[in-house]
């Protein structure tokens, strides 16, 4: 048996909507196929943006999409990608395939605007220069006369876009120029100096760590912090990074086919985030006492084997219920840290590692993780309060982790919403809760359940569905249910 206390009434940071957020690089079949088939194309879309894909985004709220991306946003140059005649290039971070610029800066924000969310590009600091980026914040933000706006115009646009998100560089300590953290800093002072806010102000993020790494949190800190709304990490989760090691990309397994033992070194290597953003925030604090600088986790999730028969540097994987369960564990622990973390960004939307959609010709499937983020979209923007849980830790070889992980809010309608997770690969749990500090009387539950490697293909796409429980009556402001094994609860307290 274990135990859940709720205190309603001790509210703690608002939980930044766009901690649900997503990211999508041009990369393998996450931009073309997984979003725009162009309008030409016998698959349904408004504009080259496939409609069964939008519908799906829009049912989980999406709030910010980050894009071009990821490393290609350090070749990428913008003026190759407006106008009618698009210029082809080489795509050499991801397969060296070509890419033909047909999604580009009209299309992005077109998008943005269909979904009706927030806007986060990323500026190429890597092989571009000051100018470039200058113009494209000027082509997409400003409403007078001048060359850009010109041209933006020419090619269809009249008004401008609302930018609200520019990250200055993307892991400029890898492939975005293999840098030091004292060199980007004034190069991220550089390039942020010759952004100009032509409507509402945009954020400016800099490219902040590669997981653990400290030193580069401090340096960028200490040189530039001033300078910033927000500092990046990036951190993903797979069964050969542990905990401070490097990456060991050749112990990566298949995303379907692994045992218990892998689940769990995943699942701790998972809740690693929490001690990563903790460490990070106590640098950050040192530097930035009233927090004015977000902690902004844009590149998150499982990094499994590519899908056998793919290209490898497309990254497709499956998603089953281990992902389900990465996923509500990491949303979980940003809530938890809603704090300091402000946006996160899961890698990648569609198509490509921990997405939250599959297609394959017109043919689209919800992964689990999918499942998740509908589950969650109840705590967008509503105020964390305090939870926890009394239960034994699960030990499994040389991981201990929790056997349920909580976050609760409460949002505008004064609903609570309680999300759980149950880790356990087999063992339900009968938890009784405790809710203080205001008076409840229904409670409404739905969850995903499965057995771990359990995921939906495109020809049995509802393996894993969400399911809806008969709602309860609450008695005394105590609630008893079980909680299945491998599986992520939502349950809404009224
Ligand atoms: O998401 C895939 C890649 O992972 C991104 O391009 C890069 O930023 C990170 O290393």
């Amino acid at each position: 048996m274990a135990k859940l206390f709720v205190r309603a009434d001790r509210k703690l940071s608002v939980i930044n909507k766009n901690i649900y957020g997503h990211f999508a690089e041009h990369l393998g079949r996450g931009i073309y196929d997984g979003i725009f088939v162009g309008k030409d194309s016998p698959i349904p879309n408004i504009r080259g943006i496939r409609t069964d894909v939008l519908q799906a985004l829009k049912h989980i709220a999406v709030p910010v999409i980050r894009w071009p991306g990821g490393c290609f946003a350090e070749y990428y140059y913008w003026k190759d990608g407006i106008g009618e005649h698009r210029k082809k290039m080489i795509n050499s971070s991801w397969g060296g395939v070509i890419e033909n610029n047909s999604f580009g800066t009209h299309e992005y924000f077109d998008l943005c605007e269909l979904l009706e969310c927030s806007s986060y590009i990323a500026a190429n600091i890597g092989s571009g220069t000051p100018r470039e980026v200058s113009e494209w914040v000027e082509y997409i933000t400003f409403d007078g006369e001048s060359e850009m706006t010109e041209l933006r115009r020419k090619n269809g646009r009249e008004k401008p876009w609302t930018l609200d998100f520019i990250g200055i560089g993307n892991e400029n300590w890898g492939c975005g120029g293999q840098m030091r953290p004292e060199y980007y800093s004034d190069l991220y002072r550089q390039f942020e100096s010759f952004i100009r806010h032509y409507g509402k102000r945009i954020q400016r993020v800099a490219c902040g760590p590669d997981g653990d790494d400290q030193n580069w949190t401090e340096t960028v800190m200490q040189l530039a912090g001033n300078r910033m709304d927000g500092l990046s990490l990036h951190y993903y989760t797979m069964p050969g990074y542990y905990k401070t090691d490097k990456y060991k990309w050749e112990s990566k397994a298949s995303a379907t086919a692994f045992d218990e033992s892998n689940y769990y070194r995943t699942l701790d290597r998972a809740y690693f985030m929490d001690e990563l953003i903790t460490r990070h925030k106590h640098i950050m604090d040192q530097y930035d006492p009233d927090k004015k600088v977000a902690l902004i986790v844009d590149e998150w999730g499982t990094w499994h084997l590519a899908e056998e028969g793919t290209n490898p540097a497309f990254l497709y994987q499956q998603n089953t219920m281990r992902d389900a369960i990465v996923a509500a564990l990491t949303l979980n622990i940003f809530n938890l840290h809603s704090d300091r973390v402000t946006m996160a960004n899961l890698a990648q939307m569609i198509n490509v590692l921990q997405s939250v959609i599959l297609t394959e010709g017109d043919k689209m499937v919800l992964t689990p993780t999918y499942h998740v983020f509908d589950l969650y979209k109840g705590h967008q923007n509503a105020t964390l309060v305090e939870s926890y849980i009394q239960a034994d830790d699960l030990h499994i070889n040389d991981a201990q982790l929790p056997h349920l992980h909580v976050s609760a809010s409460e949002r505008e309608d004064h609903r609570m919403h309680l999300t759980i997770v149950n880790l356990s690969a087999n063992a339900d749990v009968a938890l009784h809760s405790y809710l203080e500090g205001r008076s409840f009387t229904k409670a409404h539950i739905r969850y995903v359940t499965g057995a771990i490697t359990d995921h939906n293909t495109f020809e049995h796409p509802d393996q894993i569905a969400i399911q809806t429980a008969e709602s309860m009556d609450i008695h005394n402001n105590e609630l008893q249910l079980t909680i299945r094994c491998c599986s992520v609860y939502e349950i809404v307290l009224e």
